[in-house]
Protein backbone atom coordinates (compact mmCIF):
# COMPACT_ATOMS: atom_id res chain seq x y z
CA UNK A 1 0.00 0.00 0.00
CA UNK A 2 2.52 2.44 0.59
CA UNK A 3 5.74 3.96 -0.90
CA UNK A 4 8.44 1.98 0.10
CA UNK A 5 11.86 2.34 0.89
CA UNK A 6 10.96 4.85 3.80
CA UNK A 7 14.01 5.58 5.94
CA UNK A 8 12.81 6.93 8.77
CA UNK A 9 9.34 5.50 9.26
CA UNK A 10 7.49 2.49 8.46
CA UNK A 11 4.03 1.78 7.26
CA UNK A 12 2.75 -1.49 8.71
CA UNK A 13 -0.82 -2.68 7.20
CA UNK A 14 -3.30 -5.20 9.64
CA UNK A 15 -6.63 -5.66 7.97
CA UNK A 16 -8.08 -2.29 7.85
CA UNK A 17 -5.73 -0.36 10.23
CA UNK A 18 -2.68 1.16 9.24
CA UNK A 19 0.33 1.92 11.85
CA UNK A 20 2.90 4.53 11.02
CA UNK A 21 5.84 3.75 13.39
CA UNK A 22 8.46 6.43 13.57
CA UNK A 23 12.17 4.46 13.33
CA UNK A 24 14.84 6.06 14.55
CA UNK A 25 15.12 4.15 18.29
CA UNK A 26 19.01 5.13 18.45
CA UNK A 27 17.78 8.74 18.29
CA UNK A 28 14.86 8.02 20.38
CA UNK A 29 12.69 8.47 17.51
CA UNK A 30 13.92 12.36 17.19
CA UNK A 31 11.84 13.77 14.01
CA UNK A 32 14.04 15.53 11.59
CA UNK A 33 13.60 16.66 8.15
CA UNK A 34 13.14 13.57 6.27
CA UNK A 35 11.35 12.03 8.88
CA UNK A 36 9.04 14.87 8.54
CA UNK A 37 8.77 14.20 4.92
CA UNK A 38 8.19 10.39 4.96
CA UNK A 39 5.74 10.74 7.62
CA UNK A 40 3.28 13.44 5.71
CA UNK A 41 3.74 11.41 2.50
CA UNK A 42 2.75 8.30 4.45
CA UNK A 43 0.12 10.37 5.89
CA UNK A 44 -1.29 10.93 2.65
CA UNK A 45 -0.88 7.06 1.57
CA UNK A 46 -2.85 6.22 4.43
CA UNK A 47 -5.88 9.02 4.01
CA UNK A 48 -6.34 7.90 0.84
CA UNK A 49 -6.77 4.44 0.33
CA UNK A 50 -10.34 3.27 1.13
CA UNK A 51 -9.35 0.23 2.68
CA UNK A 52 -7.86 2.14 5.79
CA UNK A 53 -10.17 2.69 8.17
CA UNK A 54 -8.06 4.02 11.03
CA UNK A 55 -4.28 4.68 11.79
CA UNK A 56 -2.21 3.82 14.80
CA UNK A 57 0.91 6.13 15.20
CA UNK A 58 3.31 5.01 17.19
CA UNK A 59 7.32 4.69 17.57
CA UNK A 60 9.64 1.67 17.09
CA UNK A 61 11.07 0.36 20.60
CA UNK A 62 10.54 0.72 24.28
CA UNK A 63 12.06 3.93 24.93
CA UNK A 64 10.34 6.51 22.75
CA UNK A 65 7.43 7.68 20.88
CA UNK A 66 9.48 10.41 19.76
CA UNK A 67 11.98 12.69 22.05
CA UNK A 68 10.73 15.60 19.95
CA UNK A 69 12.58 17.87 17.25
CA UNK A 70 15.62 16.69 16.13
CA UNK A 71 17.80 19.16 18.26
CA UNK A 72 21.48 18.21 16.36
CA UNK A 73 19.96 20.54 13.61
CA UNK A 74 18.94 23.19 15.95
CA UNK A 75 22.68 25.25 15.41
CA UNK A 76 22.58 26.21 12.26
CA UNK A 77 18.83 27.71 12.46
CA UNK A 78 18.44 31.46 11.60
CA UNK A 79 15.05 33.19 12.81
CA UNK A 80 13.52 33.13 9.10
CA UNK A 81 14.10 28.90 8.89
CA UNK A 82 12.80 28.38 12.17
CA UNK A 83 9.21 30.08 11.31
CA UNK A 84 9.16 27.84 8.32
CA UNK A 85 10.85 25.21 10.07
CA UNK A 86 7.89 25.68 12.87
CA UNK A 87 5.04 26.27 10.16
CA UNK A 88 5.68 23.14 8.08
CA UNK A 89 5.61 21.38 11.47
CA UNK A 90 2.60 22.47 12.02
CA UNK A 91 1.20 21.97 8.47
CA UNK A 92 2.10 18.12 9.12
CA UNK A 93 0.67 17.64 12.07
CA UNK A 94 -2.67 19.58 11.13
CA UNK A 95 -2.43 16.91 8.24
CA UNK A 96 -3.29 14.55 10.97
CA UNK A 97 -5.84 16.29 12.96
CA UNK A 98 -7.90 17.07 9.97
CA UNK A 99 -7.29 12.90 8.21
CA UNK A 100 -10.92 11.78 7.48
CA UNK A 101 -10.50 8.90 9.86
CA UNK A 102 -9.65 8.86 13.44
CA UNK A 103 -6.17 8.38 14.38
CA UNK A 104 -4.40 6.93 17.46
CA UNK A 105 -0.90 7.33 19.37
CA UNK A 106 -0.03 4.48 20.81
CA UNK A 107 3.00 6.08 23.42
CA UNK A 108 5.60 3.21 23.66
CA UNK A 109 7.77 5.57 25.44
CA UNK A 110 8.96 9.17 25.97
CA UNK A 111 6.65 11.47 24.48
CA UNK A 112 8.42 14.89 24.36
CA UNK A 113 8.28 18.13 22.54
CA UNK A 114 7.13 17.82 19.25
CA UNK A 115 6.84 13.81 19.73
CA UNK A 116 4.03 15.23 22.09
CA UNK A 117 2.97 17.79 19.43
CA UNK A 118 2.48 14.59 17.27
CA UNK A 119 0.76 12.92 19.50
CA UNK A 120 -1.86 15.85 20.59
CA UNK A 121 -2.56 15.84 16.62
CA UNK A 122 -4.04 12.65 17.36
CA UNK A 123 -7.40 11.86 18.45
CA UNK A 124 -6.70 9.50 21.03
CA UNK A 125 -3.88 9.03 23.34
CA UNK A 126 -2.69 5.36 24.78
CA UNK A 127 0.51 5.25 26.38
CA UNK A 128 2.33 2.50 28.28
CA UNK A 129 3.04 2.46 31.55
CA UNK A 130 6.27 3.87 31.31
CA UNK A 131 5.94 6.65 29.36
CA UNK A 132 6.92 10.02 30.13
CA UNK A 133 5.03 13.04 28.36
CA UNK A 134 6.53 16.99 28.04
CA UNK A 135 6.79 20.01 26.52
CA UNK A 136 11.13 20.26 27.34
CA UNK A 137 11.50 23.21 24.60
CA UNK A 138 11.37 25.83 27.10
CA UNK A 139 14.64 24.50 28.90
CA UNK A 140 16.45 25.25 25.27
CA UNK A 141 14.95 28.54 25.52
CA UNK A 142 12.52 28.46 22.99
CA UNK A 143 8.46 27.04 23.15
CA UNK A 144 6.96 24.74 21.46
CA UNK A 145 6.36 25.31 17.54
CA UNK A 146 4.37 22.73 15.71
CA UNK A 147 0.90 22.72 17.78
CA UNK A 148 1.68 22.51 21.42
CA UNK A 149 0.87 25.85 22.74
CA UNK A 150 -2.30 25.44 21.05
CA UNK A 151 -3.58 21.85 21.38
CA UNK A 152 -2.02 21.01 24.95
CA UNK A 153 -4.45 24.04 26.17
CA UNK A 154 -7.68 22.75 24.22
CA UNK A 155 -6.95 19.03 25.80
CA UNK A 156 -5.75 19.87 29.14
CA UNK A 157 -6.95 23.47 30.10
CA UNK A 158 -4.99 26.04 30.52
CA UNK A 159 -3.99 25.39 34.27
CA UNK A 160 -2.60 22.68 33.37
CA UNK A 161 -0.77 23.41 29.61
CA UNK A 162 0.94 26.55 31.17
CA UNK A 163 2.72 24.23 33.92
CA UNK A 164 4.19 21.97 31.36
CA UNK A 165 4.83 24.20 28.90
CA UNK A 166 6.47 26.97 31.39
CA UNK A 167 8.09 24.72 33.51
CA UNK A 168 8.93 22.12 30.95
CA UNK A 169 8.84 19.09 33.54
CA UNK A 170 8.01 15.57 32.37
CA UNK A 171 5.01 13.85 33.52
CA UNK A 172 4.85 10.31 34.35
CA UNK A 173 1.69 8.26 32.28
CA UNK A 174 -0.46 8.32 35.57
CA UNK A 175 -0.12 11.65 36.05
CA UNK A 176 -0.75 12.30 31.81
CA UNK A 177 -4.18 10.00 32.51
CA UNK A 178 -5.36 12.05 35.26
CA UNK A 179 -4.70 15.47 33.72
CA UNK A 180 -6.65 14.08 30.76
CA UNK A 181 -3.14 14.31 28.65
CA UNK A 182 -3.76 10.65 27.54
CA UNK A 183 -6.93 8.38 27.79
CA UNK A 184 -5.56 5.04 28.86
CA UNK A 185 -2.26 3.59 30.22
CA UNK A 186 -1.34 0.21 29.79
CA UNK A 187 1.79 -2.00 30.45
CA UNK A 188 3.99 -1.83 27.64
CA UNK A 189 3.38 -5.39 26.66
CA UNK A 190 0.04 -4.62 26.34
CA UNK A 191 0.13 -1.74 24.23
CA UNK A 192 -0.22 -2.87 20.33
CA UNK A 193 -3.05 -4.95 21.60
CA UNK A 194 -5.13 -2.21 23.62
CA UNK A 195 -4.13 0.17 20.42
CA UNK A 196 -5.39 -2.48 18.16
CA UNK A 197 -8.54 -3.02 19.87
CA UNK A 198 -9.44 0.72 19.65
CA UNK A 199 -8.36 0.83 16.23
CA UNK A 200 -11.05 -2.35 15.26
CA UNK A 201 -13.83 -0.49 17.60
CA UNK A 202 -13.37 2.58 14.86
CA UNK A 203 -12.19 0.68 11.80
CA UNK A 204 -15.87 -1.31 12.19
CA UNK A 205 -17.64 2.12 12.96
CA UNK A 206 -19.53 4.04 10.48
CA UNK A 207 -16.42 6.03 8.15
CA UNK A 208 -18.57 8.96 7.00
CA UNK A 209 -20.49 9.43 10.47
CA UNK A 210 -17.09 9.07 12.18
CA UNK A 211 -15.26 11.63 9.73
CA UNK A 212 -18.06 14.27 10.40
CA UNK A 213 -17.58 13.85 13.90
CA UNK A 214 -14.31 14.48 14.17
CA UNK A 215 -14.63 17.45 12.05
CA UNK A 216 -17.82 19.00 14.03
CA UNK A 217 -16.14 18.03 16.96
CA UNK A 218 -12.34 19.43 15.84
CA UNK A 219 -14.31 22.68 14.52
CA UNK A 220 -16.08 23.37 17.29
CA UNK A 221 -13.53 24.23 19.41
CA UNK A 222 -12.28 26.89 16.69
CA UNK A 223 -16.15 28.67 16.08
CA UNK A 224 -18.43 30.23 18.06
CA UNK A 225 -21.08 27.70 19.71
CA UNK A 226 -24.27 28.95 16.80
CA UNK A 227 -21.57 28.41 13.90
CA UNK A 228 -20.84 24.51 15.50
CA UNK A 229 -24.54 23.94 16.06
CA UNK A 230 -25.52 24.79 12.18
CA UNK A 231 -22.74 22.66 11.22
CA UNK A 232 -23.64 20.24 13.33
CA UNK A 233 -27.32 19.79 12.07
CA UNK A 234 -25.88 20.14 8.41
CA UNK A 235 -23.86 17.34 8.61
CA UNK A 236 -26.07 14.95 10.47
CA UNK A 237 -28.51 15.87 7.52
CA UNK A 238 -25.88 14.75 5.11
CA UNK A 239 -25.45 11.66 6.91
CA UNK A 240 -29.31 10.35 6.42
CA UNK A 241 -28.23 10.44 2.39
CA UNK A 242 -25.93 7.13 3.46
CA UNK A 243 -25.93 3.55 3.03
CA UNK A 244 -24.42 3.56 6.42
CA UNK A 245 -27.39 5.11 8.35
CA UNK A 246 -29.49 2.55 6.74
CA UNK A 247 -27.70 0.01 7.77
CA UNK A 248 -27.38 1.01 11.07
CA UNK A 249 -30.97 1.38 11.45
CA UNK A 250 -31.89 -1.98 10.20
CA UNK A 251 -29.80 -3.80 12.37
CA UNK A 252 -30.77 -1.58 14.98
CA UNK A 253 -34.26 -3.31 14.30
CA UNK A 254 -33.48 -6.63 13.75
CA UNK A 255 -30.98 -6.69 16.90
CA UNK A 256 -27.92 -7.47 14.88
CA UNK A 257 -24.39 -5.63 14.04
CA UNK A 258 -24.40 -3.48 11.58
CA UNK A 259 -21.62 -4.01 8.57
CA UNK A 260 -20.93 -0.40 7.66
CA UNK A 261 -19.21 0.01 4.37
CA UNK A 262 -18.48 3.41 3.93
CA UNK A 263 -20.90 4.60 1.32
N1 LIG B 1 17.14 15.26 19.11
C1 LIG B 1 18.26 14.63 18.72
N2 LIG B 1 18.77 13.58 19.37
C2 LIG B 1 18.13 13.17 20.48
C3 LIG B 1 16.96 13.79 20.94
C4 LIG B 1 16.46 14.87 20.20
N3 LIG B 1 15.34 15.52 20.53
N4 LIG B 1 16.55 13.16 22.05
C5 LIG B 1 17.44 12.17 22.27
N5 LIG B 1 18.40 12.17 21.32
C6 LIG B 1 19.54 11.28 21.19
C7 LIG B 1 20.59 11.56 22.24
O1 LIG B 1 21.42 12.63 21.83
C8 LIG B 1 21.31 10.23 22.27
O2 LIG B 1 22.16 10.14 21.16
P1 LIG B 1 23.66 9.54 21.32
O3 LIG B 1 23.45 8.13 21.80
O4 LIG B 1 24.23 9.65 19.95
O5 LIG B 1 24.32 10.41 22.34
C9 LIG B 1 20.19 9.22 22.06
O6 LIG B 1 19.14 9.95 21.45
C10 LIG B 1 19.68 8.61 23.35
O7 LIG B 1 19.31 9.67 24.23
P2 LIG B 1 19.93 9.91 25.69
O8 LIG B 1 19.82 11.37 26.00
O9 LIG B 1 21.28 9.31 25.78
O10 LIG B 1 18.93 9.07 26.57
P3 LIG B 1 18.56 9.32 28.09
O11 LIG B 1 17.78 8.12 28.53
O12 LIG B 1 19.77 9.68 28.88
O13 LIG B 1 17.60 10.62 28.10
C11 LIG B 1 15.79 11.99 27.31
C12 LIG B 1 16.38 10.57 27.42
C13 LIG B 1 14.53 11.91 26.46
C14 LIG B 1 15.44 12.55 28.70
C15 LIG B 1 16.84 12.93 26.65
O14 LIG B 1 17.33 12.29 25.47
C16 LIG B 1 16.31 14.27 26.25
O15 LIG B 1 16.11 15.13 27.11
N6 LIG B 1 16.08 14.52 24.93
C17 LIG B 1 15.67 15.76 24.41
C18 LIG B 1 14.18 16.01 24.66
C19 LIG B 1 13.79 17.41 24.20
O16 LIG B 1 14.24 18.41 24.70
N7 LIG B 1 12.90 17.47 23.19
C20 LIG B 1 12.40 18.70 22.67
C21 LIG B 1 13.17 19.15 21.50
S1 LIG B 1 12.63 20.75 20.95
Amino acid sequence: MSRTGYETIKIEREENIAWIILNRPHRLNALNDVMMEELADALITVEKDPGVRCVVITGEGDRAFSAGADITAFPKVTPVLAEEFSRKGQKVFTMIEEMSKPVIAAINGYALGGGLELALACDFRIASEHAELGSPEINLGIIPGWGGTQRLVRIVGLRNAKRLVMLGERIKADEALQIGLVDKVVPFEKLREEAKALAKKFAEGPPIALKYAKYALNFGTQVPLEVGLRLESSLMALLFSTNDVKRGIEAFMSRSKPEFKGD
